[in-house]
């Protein structure tokens, strides 16, 4: 199924998640996709040095960050010092990257529809606002996979209580941009525990009905 040996790592690091005022403890998904000598790094929080150990003698050629809240993107500056790679995020985040790096702007915008290849596969970029408006979702269909940040998880959609989420927003991207996707994808979130969309998509009408 895919072009070479691509392998798919994870490293889970702990923080804390602010936004509106409130801090909270969380713990982040950390994604490397890629083989034995290169690979790209999805969403490298909280813990630098832990991540350039899993990463270890490889080249990274890409930091892509899902969205721009501050637990996902805080460490992706000292991170960039560890391993000299462009940060790529989307646009319509950069108002949250601007909050953490007033200074500095990500390298790269990430538009719909982006390709990175990696391994001898492809990454394509989704963008599927509403937990944030530059959500972005990456699709790996060699290895029938989605890393899916803070969209959607295991059990339903992400949050969209807080500043600049939007549940309808979430709701559409997740029907006509994710639910279309394989029933066998394998969806690796940006917290917590993987799912399939074949065992979400049933759930639509639920979260729509609960609002959240
Ligand atoms: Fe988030």
């Amino acid at each position: 199924m895919s072009a070479g040996n691509v392998t798919i790592d994870r490293v889970v690091t702990s923080g804390t998640f602010s936004l509106d005022g409130g801090t909270w403890d969380v713990d982040n998904n950390v994604w490397i996709i890629g083989d034995d000598s290169e690979c790209i790094v999805i969403d490298p929080a909280h813990n630098p040095e832990a991540i350039r150990q899993a990463v270890g003698e490889r080249t990274v050629k890409a930091i892509l960050l899902t969205h721009g809240h501050d637990d996902h993107i805080s460490s992706a500056g000292a991170f960039w010092e560890l391993v000299k790679a462009p940060i790529h995020l989307h646009q319509d985040d950069w108002m949250l990257w601007r909050t953490v790096f007033p200074e500095i702007d990500p390298d790269v915008a990430i538009m719909d529809g982006d390709e990175f290849t990696v391994a001898g596969s492809t990454l394509k970029a989704l963008h599927t606002p509403g937990h944030s408006p530059g959500s972005v979702s990456f699709h790996l269909a060699s290895e029938a996979t989605l890393f899916s940040g803070d969209t959607l998880f295991q059990g339903g959609p992400g949050a969209t209580g807080r500043s600049y989420s939007d549940f309808p927003t979430i709701i559409d991207s997740i029907r006509t941009r994710l639910f279309p996707l394989p029933e066998a994808t394998v969806v690796r979130t940006g917290h917590g525990d993987s799912t399939t969309i074949g065992a979400e998509k049933p759930h639509l009408d639920e979260w729509i009905a609960r609002g959240h």
